[in-house]
């Protein structure tokens, strides 16, 4: 008898941790876990994903760069960047002018983007940061993408916040919506179709468009209202905030030093390690 309830407590707690470490990978662990698997598997992730190139230039690249052109040197922030998919993309788009910032917690993922990235290391910049505090002035970029990712954050309207708060007015917003059986299985991180509609609509977001796309993504497409006017390149030290103070920086060779003399060290690689500054 005994045997049967323990075979029964076994087959309880494999489920569990398959629940939470492989369909929900870590999302109600918090943002250390998420980012602890993330680093475990970043070696094999593009190789698990399979990207097609045709098919990320097709529904992510083109329509991006067709969106942005009458921008000539836009900026992108791209949430959650992982190992760079939305640069590496937009970089093998012949229209595209711009430059990309990438923000993920996970630096072994970010390891990757550096190597992808490598070719258009003039026109990246990689942080090593949660995104839940992005640490950039309103209104900064022309586009916010963020794919595949929201419902692994631990506050996705938070987060939704902020990247509605460094989109510029006019500019242009791109996430994805959990669907199918998986997106069941994470309830209060993912969102049916109208949800997401309502949600971006209380962000004050409009044009919301949800396309289908993946097996298990929806993506949804968005823009803040007002104007925005073409601009000039921005440095990196006039976007970048200092993560303790919110302060101006300046970069040096091995730094960013904002003005109350906090250092944000850039890594040999490098990825700006914003989390080694967070109080
Ligand atoms: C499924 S991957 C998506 C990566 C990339 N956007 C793509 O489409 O290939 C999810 C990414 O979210 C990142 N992530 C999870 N929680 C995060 C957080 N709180 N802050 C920043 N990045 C986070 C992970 O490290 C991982 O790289």
């Amino acid at each position: 008898m005994w045997w049967i309830l323990g075979i029964v407590a076994l087959a309880i707690l494999v489920a569990l941790l398959y629940w939470q470490l492989i369909v929900a990978e870590g999302a109600y662990l918090g943002p250390r876990v998420v980012a602890l698997l993330y680093d475990l598997s970043a070696h094999v992730y593009d190789r698990i994903k399979h990207f097609d190139s045709g098919y990320e230039q097709y529904f992510l690249a083109a329509p991006l760069t067709t969106a942005l052109f009458s921008f000539p040197n836009p900026l992108v922030l791209d949430v959650a960047t992982g190992t760079a998919r939305m640069a590496h993309t937009l970089f093998h788009e012949v229209g595209f002018r711009g430059r990309v910032v990438g923000v993920d917690l996970s630096r072994k993922m970010l390891e990757q983007a550096v190597q992808k990235t490598a070719r258009w290391k003039d026109r990246t910049l990689l942080l090593w940061d949660d995104a839940s505090r992005l640490p950039f002035p309103a209104d900064t970029f022309e586009a916010v993408t963020c794919l595949e990712a929201l419902e692994f954050l631990p506050n996705p309207d938070g987060v939704l916040q902020e990247m509605v708060r460094v989109l510029r007015p006019g500019g242009l917003f791109l996430t994805t919506n959990r669907i199918g059986t998986d997106a069941k299985l994470m309830p209060g991180r993912t969102f049916t179709t109208e949800e997401i509609e309502r949600k971006l609509q209380e962000f004050e977001l409009e044009m919301i468009q949800v396309r289908p796309w993946q097996e298990d993504y929806d993506l949804v497409w968005a823009v803040k209202p007002g104007v925005c006017t073409p601009q000039t390149p921005r440095r990196v030290d006039d976007i970048l905030r200092c993560p303790r103070c919110q302060s101006s920086v300046t970069r040096t060779e091995e730094a960013f030093r904002c003005d109350n003399g906090h250092s944000i060290p850039i890594a040999s690689d490098g990825v700006v390690e914003m989390v080694r500054v967070r109080g």
